[in-house]
């Protein structure tokens, strides 16, 4: 018996995995995280699985119900939204399932960033502008930052910033962030990234409060940085004409040469 953490993705039901598709077709009980979870991903689970939507459950009551199906000799799928190596909470049941003696697996899946990414149709990493994403948070009710890991400290960076679950407190990000970043600096909010209902918006940390019309409910993504939306960038040097690399050697020396 195993529990199969799953990565379920960003919202789109075909924004999974096979393997993860595929597990989940195998596994006799399903646990979910329903409240970013899509229901249409569910239709995988063979016929007569046991499906459970852990959102209402705590910490406790999940890992019963794993220990229920370990005793049954039953594979669990548990899926999480987006990857599981951020905001997943799969930390916590993994160190109880060690605890437990129980085998577990993962498997990713689409992050929320690279869905928000993919729905602004940019590239987050443009040589000359930003070369850093870095995936963050504000303080929630449940969860404190720890001390150095300050929107402000990430901005003296000057990195590209993926600002996840603070959308409430969209205000306060752009106060924060205004000093460092400047106030032309381009901003993009996804909500529901590739979800029927996705919506963008692309502003300045100067017109973004007006831009967004009142909107800070709903799941969403901000990005911040001079990235966003940029046409002026230099080209990758990797597909220069003149740069000489294993796959495409140039030059009367090149320093790969192809294999006789
Ligand atoms: C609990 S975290 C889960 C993150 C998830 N594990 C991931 O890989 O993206 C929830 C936050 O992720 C972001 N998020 C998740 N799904 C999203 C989506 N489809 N569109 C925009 N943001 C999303 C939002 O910032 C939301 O507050």
């Amino acid at each position: 018996m195993t529990v199969h953490f799953i990565g379920a993705g960003p919202g789109a039901p075909d924004l999974l995995t096979l393997r993860g598709r595929d597990l989940i077709a195998a596994c006799p009980v399903c646990l979910y995280a329903g409240s970013l979870v899509p229901e249409a991903i569910l239709s995988h689970c063979p016929p007569g699985a046991k499906i459970v939507n852990t959102a209402p459950l705590s910490l406790d009551e999940i890992m019963a119900e794993i220990a229920a199906a370990h005793s049954e000799g039953k594979d669990v799928a548990r899926l999480h939204s987006g990857d599981l190596s951020i905001w997943s909470a799969m930390g916590e049941q993994l160190r109880r399932l060690r605890e437990m003696g129980i085998p577990y697996d993962v498997t990713p899946g689409v992050p929320s960033f690279a869905a928000a990414a993919a729905a602004l149709g940019a590239e987050l990493t443009l040589p000359g502008v930003a070369q850093s994403v870095v995936l963050t948070r504000t303080s929630g009710r449940a969860t404190t930052m720890p001390p150095g890991e300050t929107l402000e400290n990430f901005a003296r960076t000057g990195a590209v910033l993926a600002i996840h679950l603070s959308i409430h407190v969209l205000d306060q990000v752009v106060t924060d962030l205004t000093p460092h970043y400047g106030a032309d600096c381009p901003v993009a909010v996804i909500w529901r990234a590739s979800w029927p209902d996705q919506r963008v918006v692309r502003a300045t940390l100067a017109t973004l409060d007006q831009a967004i019309a009142g909107e800070m409910e709903r799941t969403a993504l901000i990005f911040v940085g001079a990235s966003i939306g940029a046409e002026k960038f230099e080209e990758s040097r990797l597909y220069a004409g003149d740069y000489d690399r294993r796959y495409r050697p140039v030059g009367t020396h090149p320093r790969f040469p192809e294999e006789a």
